[in-house]
């Protein structure tokens, strides 16, 4: 059973242990040291399996400096592909089998046959990736259904800025891609949706918080204050419309900016 609390006093070396493990530095465990000391922490909580902290999210303030222009990196994942040859281009069968092979002839498929073979093997591939996934997304749902009620735990915290940043953000590493990562992040987003915050900002990997709705902040004319990928410095609005006429430059905690590389 997981269960989802705020921070206590005894747990900072046990958040300590978990990011370090997470990210195999502690530049992310500093940085939330350094938060913490300067209390510029909104929200702190903790995943625990049987009592042992194996997760760990923190939230504090993002600034919007309206009067900035964003700038933003040309992610190179996103750039479109040049067009890859076209049938027509490949040689239609493949050279004389080797002599002296014994192999039946049905082995031998012109590089026509062998094409579509590879195309069928690659889309069954696909197809039984997808599976998955959407079974792991499942198992992901009902965790955290099954643990909505744990979410007043986060009832203390009154108030929150309008904008928000998260991160870090850590699971230890054999606990990973159990929904752990998720949970701790829309418990956090559930309870700062309550608390008068109106959007959320997280730097990071865009397959983990595009599956919880984030989406690059370049869409809405905003960017962070360092140059990253145009893909990975993400948003979500818990207030509809939140950002629809906003623009400018979101400026985080100072701890947060030694993550850049993360
Ligand atoms: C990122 C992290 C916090 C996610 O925690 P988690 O408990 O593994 O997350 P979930 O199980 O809820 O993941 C949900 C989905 O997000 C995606 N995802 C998770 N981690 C990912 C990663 N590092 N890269 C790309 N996608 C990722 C996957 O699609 C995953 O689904 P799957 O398990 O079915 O593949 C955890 O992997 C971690 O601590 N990583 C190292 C530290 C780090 O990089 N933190 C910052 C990331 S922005």
């Amino acid at each position: 059973m997981i269960s989802i609390r705020r921070e206590k006093t005894t747990d900072p070396a046990a958040i300590r242990r978990v990011l370090d493990g997470a990210f195999g530095r502690s530049l992310e465990s500093a940085a939330v040291d350094g938060l913490r000391r300067r209390a510029a922490v909104v929200l702190s909580l903790v995943a625990l399996r049987a009592e042992t902290i194996i997760g760990h999210v923190m939230f504090s303030e993002a600034r919007l400096d309206a009067q900035a222009a964003p700038a933003w990196l040309e992610d190179e994942s996103a750039k479109p592909k040049a067009a890859a040859p076209t049938g027509a281009a490949r040689p239609v069968t493949r050279p004389i089998r080797p002599a002296g092979r014994n192999e039946p002839d049905t082995q031998w498929l012109s590089l026509e046959e062998e094409f579509a073979r590879e195309q069928r093997e690659r889309e069954m591939a696909e197809v039984a990736e997808a599976a998955a996934a959407a079974a792991r997304a499942a198992a992901r749902k009902s965790l955290l259904e099954s643990t909505t009620r744990l979410r007043t735990i986060t009832a203390g915290v009154t108030t929150a800025p309008k904008w928000v940043a998260i991160g870090p953000i850590g699971v230890l590493p054999n606990q990973q891609h159990h929904g752990i990562g998720t949970m701790l992040v829309e418990s956090g987003l559930d309870h700062l949706a309550r608390v008068s915050c109106e959007a959320v900002f997280a730097l990071g990997t865009p397959g983990f918080f595009g599956l919880m709705g984030f989406v690059p902040t370049r869409r809405f004319g905003i960017a962070w204050e360092l140059p990253v990928g145009a893909e990975k410095f993400q948003v979500r609005e818990l207030k509809p419309q939140a950002l629809a006429e906003v623009k400018g430059v979101i400026r985080l905690e100072p701890e947060l900016r030694t993550l850049t590389k993360a």
